[in-house]
């Protein structure tokens, strides 16, 4: 019988190097993060198509049990299906049902959330001859038995003295299992590590970035690399950044596989490599091996980068007719908010076109280099960066979808002003803080220079031959959910204030939606089950953005829709927030307003934002909290009273009297903010 023990283990175990190749042909299920290795997230099937999805409807909904952020593509096989929810929890669902076959919890220690640049989120998981693979956020990779969900081997992948973390989805690739980390807003060194899938032994490991000069080079390459790199900035001890925490693509036949590249830590270039440089790897696209990891190219798209523009976006491999002559090409749409559109066999540069507003360069040459404009440098005063670090298009997923030729995009602007921290020094990076971290004075503060460019969000059709856009929804804001790409002319995204859509994939006419009470950021999947055709999605609001700011007026409640023609299960009962007011009476000294800044900043910013300013995301804005929560921060802060949530003890870090000195920064921001909505009244 379908779902049952010996049902999985033969499922799960045909789930090969071949049918893995072969996925793109097998759109009946959902075998990687990327549907198949061009990760180009489109599927054949036809049942859903752009005349009757009006009647779709709810088959079932599965609660993930979750506050904070969810951006898992579930993998599916035969109807059995595999998601991850927050702290890095492992989710078995028989899609026939809608019920759990098993959970696995990694047990992720709490305290690892506060090295967490961007929510305690996970991506996926990979699935391999009948083996769950899960890399939880503090480093280990995981190998699970998908028919019982037993752990089988277990392997550390970090060095955990540093702030790493790892969100992303394992993939396989010739029976290895790649994992890459996260950390670079903490003074880390990127690399992606390959585990052989049956025994868990480490098989090779790629750095993206020199090391200290002074001991031997892991790769060759890296030697190419330190000359773009100046060593009087001792970047070695800076980490350098280059993590490599999200995408990854494969090609069988070139045998090559694909990794994108993160930004540099710090952010500020200046700090990092005071004589300039491109300091390779850092946002590059770079193709490796997959039996040894050995380098074979790399483009760099924004070399020597000052702006948190990660190249770590999803990656798609395409065939596409590109001025008469048929070129197999990878396409990336990273933060720097140009699409690209690279030759996959060696490198070579094609083509690249902004597609949103940016001011940091004018275009590309014909070598593929950016024409920096000289104000992105911005050596003194307040500096908006268009796009700004959350990217104008993040991990979010796109897709491509090979009939219209259109790659849909969830793009975005998130204004932010960054100026240099004159009170940076290297070492503060091991104190773990997000903002000292990068180098610079991020423009979180309420006090920054007020922004000028729009915030947005759409989901963009884009044509990467004509490098134009074909047309272009407006959403109500931006970090909106990835998107997926059908044969049945559709595509469908979720969006912020948690409306789950279907567009027609050549017009962008809104042909259905559903209100799932939460926003989405994750992408969706389709697959057949017993010959009906489901769609699936990973519903729960959070992820960088998203934990100090949200755009629905529903709670955060993560979980699992999954719709099919003429169902009608009812939704779950939607629940509003809860109302609040702002913050009052609570005492303060206003000379401890200065100090409580800055430790509030460093300390405090990266999860709960700016008093009042954030409305508040899957974490509670402090300047809505009561009178006597405030009155009592310290028995929040000091203690592991909310330890299980993921709330930081700040004991040792903090004193009784500092905190009182945020107490004060609070109230006097919540005072401040509220005198002058009275006075624009
Ligand atoms: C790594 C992220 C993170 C950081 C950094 C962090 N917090 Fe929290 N905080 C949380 C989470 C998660 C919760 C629990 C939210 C929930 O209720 O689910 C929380 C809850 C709280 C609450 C209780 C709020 C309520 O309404 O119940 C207070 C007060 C608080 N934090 C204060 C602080 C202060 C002050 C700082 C800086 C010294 C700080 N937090 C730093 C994640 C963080």
């Amino acid at each position: 019988m379908k779902g049952t023990t010996d049902h999985i283990t033969a499922v799960t175990g045909g789930v090969n190097d071949l049918a893995l190749i072969n996925a793109k042909n097998d759109s009946k299920n959902w075998l990687s993060y990327g549907q198949n290795y061009s990760e180009d997230r489109f599927s054949q099937l036809t049942e859903i198509t752009s005349e009757n999805v009006g009647t779709l409807g709810l088959k079932w909904s599965y609660d993930l049990n979750s506050t904070r952020g969810v951006e898992a593509t579930p993998v599916v096989v035969d109807g059995i299906m595999y998601v991850t929810a927050p702290w890095s929890i492992v989710h078995a669902i028989d899609t026939r049902t809608g019920k759990q076959l098993w959970t696995y919890d990694p047990k992720v220690p709490r305290e690892t959330g506060v090295k967490a640049c961007c929510d305690v989120v996970n991506r996926g998981v990979a699935l391999y001859q009948g083996r769950v693979f899960v890399a939880s956020l503090d480093g280990r990779l995981i190998s699970i038995d998908a028919a019982t969900g037993t752990k089988i081997w277990e392997q550390v992948t970090l060095d955990t003295s540093k702030s790493y973390t790892i969100t992303g989805a394992p993939r396989v690739f010739k029976g290895k299992v790649i994992i890459g980390n996260g950390g670079a807003e903490y003074g880390v060194r990127g690399y992606i590590t390959a585990y052989d899938a049956e025994t868990g032994e480490q098989a090779w490991r790629w750095y993206s970035v020199p090391g200290n000069p002074d001991q031997p080079f892991e790769q060759p390459e890296l030697e190419m690399a330190a000359e773009t790199w100046d060593p009087s900035g001792k970047y070695w001890e800076l980490g350098g950044g280059g993590t490599m925490w999200d995408a990854m693509a494969y090609d069988p036949e070139l045998n090559l596989m694909y990794v994108g590249v993160g930004n540099g830590s710090p952010w500020n270039r200046r700090l990092r490599s005071p004589g300039g440089g491109d300091n390779l790897f850092l946002s590059s696209i770079v193709a490796l091996d997959p039996d040894n990891g050995s380098y074979k190219w790399h483009y760099q798209g924004t070399p020597g980068d000052h702006w948190d523009y990660t190249a770590t976006q999803p990656l798609i491999l395409a065939d596409l007719e590109i001025e008469g002559a048929k070129r197999k090409v990878i396409m990336q749409a990273p933060k720097n908010g140009f699409f690209f559109v690279i030759d996959r066999t060696n490198g070579e540069f094609i083509s690249a076109q902004n597609f949103v507003d940016v001011n940091w360069a004018s275009g590309y040459d014909e070598k593929g280099r950016p024409m920096e404009i000289t104000a992105a440098e911005y050596k003194s005063g307040s500096y908006e960066a268009i796009p700004g670090p959350n990217g104008a298009h993040n991990w979010h997923s796109m897709s491509f979808n090979p009939t219209t030729g259109l790659v849909y995009i969830p793009a975005q602007g998130i204004p932010i002003v960054i100026e240099d921290d004159p009170n940076w020094v290297a070492n503060s990076i091991e104190s773990g803080a997000f903002a000292s971290g990068t180098g610079w004075n991020t423009g979180v503060l309420s006090s920054a220079t007020p922004k000028k460019s729009a915030t947005f969000g759409h989901l963009l059709a884009w044509d990467p031959v004509k490098k134009e856009a074909a047309w272009k929804v407006e959403h109500a804001s931006p970090w909106n959910g990835g998107t997926l790409s059908t044969a049945g002319n559709l595509v469908f995204q979720g969006t912020a204030e948690g409306r789950f859509v279907a567009y027609n994939a050549s017009t962008g006419e809104k042909l259905w939606e559903v209100q799932v009470g939460t926003g989405v950021i994750a992408a969706p999947i389709t697959y057949e089950v017993d010959g009906q055709q489901f769609v699936s999605i990973a519903a729960g609001w959070g992820g960088s953005h998203g934990m100090s700011t949200n755009y629905s007026e529903y709670q955060t409640q993560g979980r699992v829709y999954t719709f099919a023609l003429n169902e009608k299960a009812p939704m779950p009962e939607l629940k509003l927030r809860e109302a609040s007011s702002i913050l009052s009476g609570v005492a303060y000294d206003p000379q401890d307003i200065g100090l409580g800044t800055k430790l509030y900043i460093t300390h405090c910013v990266i999860c709960h934002g700016v008093p009042v300013l954030g409305k508040g995301g899957n974490i509670p804005n402090l300047g809505f909290s009561t009178k006597a929560k405030i009155e009592n921060l310290k028995t929040f802060v000091l203690t592991d009273a909310l330890k299980e949530l993921g709330m930081p003890n700040f004991s040792g870090k903090l004193t009784e009297d500092e905190v009182t000195k945020i107490q004060a920064f609070i109230q006097a921001t919540a005072d401040a903010v509220k005198a002058q909505m009275e006075a624009s009244k």
